[in-house]
């Protein structure tokens, strides 16, 4: 610093701030109290405690920065936790429902044979039979409402683990909601609700046939679910570049502020209380349509019925 004492004063001045900026400093108590102008003591010292601030709050904002680092590592092997913990539940439904399905199948094919030996009207009517009984029906329509929920729980973990695989091929949509409605024939007799179809046009497109067939599936189950026994149409028909398929229903209805909820996971509306169900069917319908690039829409208002329209492309 000997080559400082032929510097002028804000030569020297500019030559420390430089210094400070570098974080350095060569100022010191000695070098203070060896300046002979006041002034320039001054400037020094001042100087000296911009330094020890600045050095102050860097060392504040790296340790401020450690612990956020912490945090952040933390934060992630949190994350990473519970992103194994989701995948394991994932994967325990995925085989739980796998492993489930095979055997209600066997038992289901296992009552249908049974059931065929019954006359067609027991099976719908329940009429007592000496060798089977009346609960044949009954354990048929358990045995298809655990296979329902089975089938949901795979679907979920689907959906979670990355989205639905669709099979796409040639399907006829009118063909397909009437063969859905026939399925349904059992049920609407037992519970005696007229079911209108109206499918005056041939629709055809390419889509997931199952998957459409689950959508509408559960539309038709949610409108004799919650269509308090008043009669429900079916309309297939064509609309410009979209097939639509529109399930109506006459019952209690879907409140405005419940409309767009009913469409997530494990949603239901006030008045599904009485009714058995795990929120899933819309959801899983939702996200099946999308993935075809359609859309659900709903019209409904409490006490009216609801009209859920499905889109698909043509
Ligand atoms: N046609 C309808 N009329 C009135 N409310 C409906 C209708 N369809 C659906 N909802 C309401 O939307 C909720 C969600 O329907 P969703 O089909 O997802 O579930 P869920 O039928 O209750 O059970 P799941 O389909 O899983 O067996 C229902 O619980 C019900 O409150
Ligand atoms: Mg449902």
């Amino acid at each position: 610093m000997a080559a400082k004492v032929d510097l002028s004063p804000t030569d020297r001045i500019l030559l420390h701030l430089g210094e400070i900026g570098a974080r350095r400093c060569s100022i010191t108590d000695e070098s203070i109290a060896a300046e002979t102008d006041p002034d320039m003591r001054q400037v020094l010292l001042g100087l000296l405690v911009l330094h020890e601030d600045l050095s102050y709050s860097s060392q504040l904002r790296y340790e401020a920065e450690a612990a956020l680092r912490l945090v952040a590592d933390e934060r992630e092997r949190l994350l990473e936790d519970r992103r194994l913990a989701i995948s394991a539940r994932d994967q325990f439904l995925a085989v739980a429902a796998h492993e489930l399905r095979t055997p209600l199948t066997a038992l289901s094919l296992l009552v249908d044979h049974l059931l065929m030996g019954i006359s067609p009207e027991a099976a719908t009517e329940i009429t007592p039979s000496p060798l089977r009984g009346p609960q044949l029906p009954r354990l048929k329509r358990q045995i298809d409402r655990l296979t329902g929920l089975v089938s949901e729980m795979l679907d979920v973990s689907r959906i979670t683990g990355g989205g639905l695989d669709l099979v796409v091929g040639p399907v006829d949509l009118g063909m397909l909601v009437r063969e859905i409605v026939d399925r349904f024939e059992p049920e609407l007799q037992r519970r005696q609700i007229t079911l209108e179809l109206t499918a005056a046009e041939v629709v055809r497109g390419h889509w997931d046939g199952a998957r459409i067939d689950q959508v509408v599936t559960n539309l038709m189950s949610n409108a004799i679910k919650y269509g308090e026994g008043k009669p429900i149409q079916i309309t297939v028909r064509a609309e410009g570049a979209r097939a639509m398929v529109v399930v109506r229903d006459h019952g209690v209805g879907i409140p405005a502020d419940e409309q767009n909820k009913i469409f997530g996971p494990f949603a239901r509306a006030v008045a599904a209380r009485h009714h058995a169900g795990l929120g899933l069917g819309l959801w899983i319908a939702h996200k099946i349509v999308q993935a075809s690039n359609g859309r659900i829409k709903l019209d409904s208002a409490p006490g009216e019925g609801a009209a859920f329209t499905v889109e698909l492309p043509l």
